[in-house]
C-alpha cells in the first residue's frame, strides 16, 4: 500500500467541527461591516505578480520571500495572494468604481497564501477578513474603520490592545529614512547582522528586531512621530481625539511597523497575549499613494485584515447553534425509498430540516442513529401509503399516510 497523502505544512483542514466558530466570525463581520454600509468584495486567488511587487513592495519579506509565485502555461508570472489591499485597489481601478459616490466601502472573507515558516497561528494558507475604504482622505475614516474592527473583536470576545501611530507622507518618511540610515550606521557595530543587512533597503525593520543590542539601539533612535509635518500631525491627532470619544483605549507607539510598504500616516494594530509570539490579530492603516502606484490616478484609501484563525485562537466561547433535525426519514422496506426520498424534499421544501436514511441500516439502528442526531420527529415509511411518525420526546406514535406526514408535523409545531 502507498502512504497515504497528507495535507501540505503549514495548512489545516476546516473540519466541520472548526466551521461553526468560524461561521460566527464570519457573519459578526458580515453583521457589523453591511450595517456600516461595506459591501463585499471577492478577487481571484492569484493575481499578476507584478501588483505585488508594486503595490506590497520589493523591499518586504512577503515579495522577497514568502510569496507562492509559478509562471502559468502561457508563461505569464503569477502569484498566490499574500494580502487583500493590492488586489482590491486593482479591481477599484479596473472596474472603474472612482464612478460610484466616494468612498467606496468594500469588505472580504478569503484566503491568503504566505511562505512563512508555520507555527501556532501562523500558516501558509491562511483566512482575512478585510475591510477597505477607498476614495477619503479624512481622519474619521481611519477612526471608523478602527472602531469597526474593535468591535468585531469585541463581539467574539476578544480582549486586545491596540497600537496606534503615524507615517506621514512618503516625502516626510523619506527624509527620515535618511536621518535613520545615518543613526544605523553610526551604530552600525552594535547591531545584529540581520539589522545591519537591513540598513539600506529597509532601516524602519530595525525596529522589529528581538536582538537586545539592536533594541537598546533603536530605543535611542528618532522617532518618524517627532517628524511629522504639521498637517500630518493635525491628522493623527484627529483621529486620537475621535477614538477618545469612542472611549477606545490605545497605545501610541512611535514604532509600530508593519511588513508593507504601501502605508501613509495612520497605522494601526490590534493584539493580544493569548496568541504568543503570533500575537498580531489584525490591524491595517492609510495608504494614500497605493493606487496611484497601481496606475491610478491619486486617491486615497484606508483599511485593515484581521485573522480568522487567530482571532479563533484568541476567541473566547462563541454561541453555537446546534445542528436542528426535525425530521429524520427511515426507510423500512425495499419498496419504500422512492416515498422516503419523496418525503425528504418536500420536507425541506416545507421548511423543515431533514434527513434521509443513507445507509440502510436496520430499522433499530436507524432509530438510533436519528436519536444520536437529535431529530424531533423519525417518519419511518414503508411505502406510498404506510408512514409511522414518532416523537422522539414523547415517543407517541401514529399511524398515517405518507403525505400526511408533514401536515402532522406542521400541526404539531403550530400548537407548540
Ligand atoms: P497583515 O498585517 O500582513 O496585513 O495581515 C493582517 C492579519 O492577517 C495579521 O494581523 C494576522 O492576523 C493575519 N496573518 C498574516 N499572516 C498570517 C499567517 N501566515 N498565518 C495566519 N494569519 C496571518 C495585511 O495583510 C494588510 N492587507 C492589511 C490591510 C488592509 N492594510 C490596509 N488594508
Amino acid at each position: 500500500m502507498s502512504p497515504a497523502i497528507q495535507a501540505p505544512r503549514g495548512t489545516f483542514d476546516v473540519l466541520p467541527e472548526d466551521a461553526a466558530r468560524r461561521d460566527v466570525v464570519e457573519s459578526n463581520a458580515r453583521r457589523i461591516l453591511t450595517a456600516a454600509g461595506y459591501r463585499r468584495i471577492e478577487t481571484p486567488a492569484f493575481e499578476a505578480t507584478e501588483l505585488f511587487a508594486r503595490g506590497v513592495g520589493e523591499a518586504t519579506d512577503i515579495v522577497q520571500k514568502e510569496m507562492y509565485t509559478f509562471t502559468d502555461p502561457g508563461g505569464r508570472s503569477l502569484t498566490l495572494r499574500p494580502e487583500g489591499t493590492a488586489p482590491v485597489c486593482r479591481a477599484y481601478l479596473e472596474h472603474g468604481m472612482h464612478k460610484l459616490p466616494q468612498p467606496v466601502k468594500l469588505w472580504y472573507l478569503s484566503s491568503f497564501f504566505r511562505a512563512e515558516a508555520p507555527q501556532r497561528g501562523r500558516y501558509r494558507q491562511f483566512w482575512q477578513i478585510g475591510a477597505e475604504v477607498i476614495g477619503s482622505a479624512r481622519p474619521e475614516t481611519d477612526a471608523e474603520l478602527i472602531v469597526l474592527l474593535h468591535e468585531l473583536l469585541e463581539s467574539l470576545s476578544i480582549r486586545a490592545t491596540l497600537a496606534i501611530s503615524s507615517l506621514g507622507t512618503p516625502a516626510t518618511r523619506a527624509h527620515y529614512r535618511e536621518e535613520l540610515k545615518d543613526y544605523l550606521l553610526a551604530h552600525r557595530d552594535e547591531l545584529s547582522e540581520e539589522a545591519r543587512g537591513r540598513i539600506e533597503l529597509n532601516p524602519m525593520r530595525a525596529f522589529d528586531s528581538v536582538d537586545p543590542a539592536t533594541r537598546a539601539v533603536m530605543e535611542r533612535a528618532p522617532k518618524l512621530l517627532d517628524r511629522l509635518a504639521p498637517e500630518d500631525a493635525e491628522h493623527f491627532a484627529e483621529v486620537r481625539r475621535l477614538l477618545d470619544h469612542a472611549g477606545l483605549a490605545y497605545r501610541v507607539q512611535p514604532t509600530l511597523v508593519r511588513g508593507l510598504d504601501y502605508y501613509t500616516h495612520t497605522l494601526f494594530e490590534f493584539s493580544s497575549d493569548a496568541l504568543g509570539a503570533q500575537s498580531g490579530l489584525g490591524g491595517g492603516g492609510r495608504y494614500d499613494g497605493l493606487l496611484e502606484q497601481l496606475g491610478g490616478p491619486p486617491t486615497p484609501a484606508c483599511g485593515w485584515a484581521a485573522g480568522v484563525e487567530r482571532m479563533l485562537l484568541a476567541g473566547g466561547e462563541l454561541p453555537i447553534a446546534p445542528l436542528l433535525v426535525d425530521l429524520y426519514v427511515a426507510i423500512a422496506a425495499d419498496d419504500a425509498v422512492a416515498a422516503a426520498f419523496q418525503l425528504a424534499r418536500d420536507a425541506r421544501r416545507a421548511g423543515l430540516s431533514a434527513q434521509l436514511e443513507l445507509s440502510r441500516r436496520t430499522l433499530r439502528r436507524q432509530l438510533a442513529h436519528a436519536d444520536r442526531l437529535g431529530a424531533r420527529y423519525v417518519a419511518i415509511v414503508a411505502g406510498e401509503e404506510r408512514s409511522s411518525l414518532k416523537e422522539m420526546d414523547g415517543g407517541e406514535q401514529q399511524e398515517l399516510t405518507t403525505a400526511e406526514v408533514i401536515p402532522a408535523i406542521l400541526r404539531a409545531r403550530a400548537l407548540a
